[in-house]
């Protein structure tokens, strides 16, 4: 029998709500966001990133007829975070989905890390999430409604080459994830968090051109043999951040063609 929600139809599933995108100026973050305008939401994009933002904004807006803007920040940092939250609630109004997808790896042997890029690993992978989920939660908390959904890393449980400092980084959003979803459990707001292996992105495809043995070990985990594509990780997103999924909280889901399993 079909209960209202699932005879809904599938494009009006974020209409009316506001939905926030961290990282969105290219690659799985700009997928996501284009995911949920599909799906009715009204967009804030935010990267530290300006090239390529504001048009990404402009053509949500113009593609599915929805609000999207553009908010460019150091998410890193508090003030930055601070920034994004009060931006969006003047353009859009308040948000009932964040999506911390911020960050990326600097994929080295761990003693080949310097100093700046083990700061700039944690600063991209785990501060964006800390500082942007304070900003986020106590909106959420008023209107006693929200999904925050996190992008952390498969290899966090492969222990894939090379990700030591990545995986420690990610490891924290991971156990973030199960932290705050208890804490939260019964307000109404989920926590999850999506798990890719590779991605068909700019960062594997320059790790192919560039280092094509390392790729290739990134690959070679994944018993389908190939990387995920964008799409197949924002799907996962726009579903833990519908209202469908109201009984999952406190989840690391992987996308990740079965690189691990369980
Ligand atoms: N690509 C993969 O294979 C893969 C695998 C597992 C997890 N992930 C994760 O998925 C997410 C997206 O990855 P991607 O491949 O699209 O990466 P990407 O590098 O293409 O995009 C990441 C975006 O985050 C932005 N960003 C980084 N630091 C920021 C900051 N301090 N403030 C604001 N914006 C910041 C960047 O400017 C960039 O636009 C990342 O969290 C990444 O770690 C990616």
């Amino acid at each position: 029998m079909n209960t209202p929600s699932s005879s809904a139809p599938a494009q009006a599933r974020f209409a009316g709500q506001v939905v926030v995108v961290t990282g969105a100026a290219q690659g799985i973050g700009l997928a996501i966001a284009q995911a949920f305008a599909r799906e009715g939401a009204a967009v804030s994009m935010a990267d530290v990133s300006r090239d390529a933002l504001e048009d990404a904004a402009a053509k949500l807006r113009a593609d599915h007829g929805v609000r999207a803007i553009a908010v460019d920040a150091d998410l890193s940092t508090e003030v930055g975070a601070a920034q994004l939250l009060q931006r969006t609630q003047a353009g859009l109004g308040e948000a009932s989905v964040l999506v911390n997808n911020a960050g990326g790896g600097v994929i080295l042997p761990f003693l080949s890390h310097t100093p700046e890029t083990l700061r700039a690993t944690v600063d991209r992978n785990l501060w964006t999430v800390l500082w942007c989920t304070r900003a986020f939660l106590p909106p959420m908390l008023r209107s006693k409604y929200g999904r925050i959904v996190n992008l952390g890393a498969d290899s966090v449980r492969n222990g894939l080459a090379d990700h030591a400092a990545y995986n420690a980084a990610k490891g924290g959003v991971h156990g973030l994830t199960t932290g705050l979803a208890r804490e939260f459990a019964q307000v109404g707001i989920t926590v999850n968090t999506v798990a890719p292996c590779a991605v068909n992105g700019e960062p594997l495809r320059k790790f192919v051109r560039e280092k094509p043995e390392v790729a290739a070990k990134f690959l070679s985990v994944i018993p389908m043999g190939r990387a995920a594509e964008l799409e197949e990780v924002a799907s996962m997103v726009t579903y833990l951040s519908s209202r469908e999924a109201s009984f999952v909280t406190g989840q690391v889901i992987s996308v990740n063609g079965g690189s691990t399993m369980l």
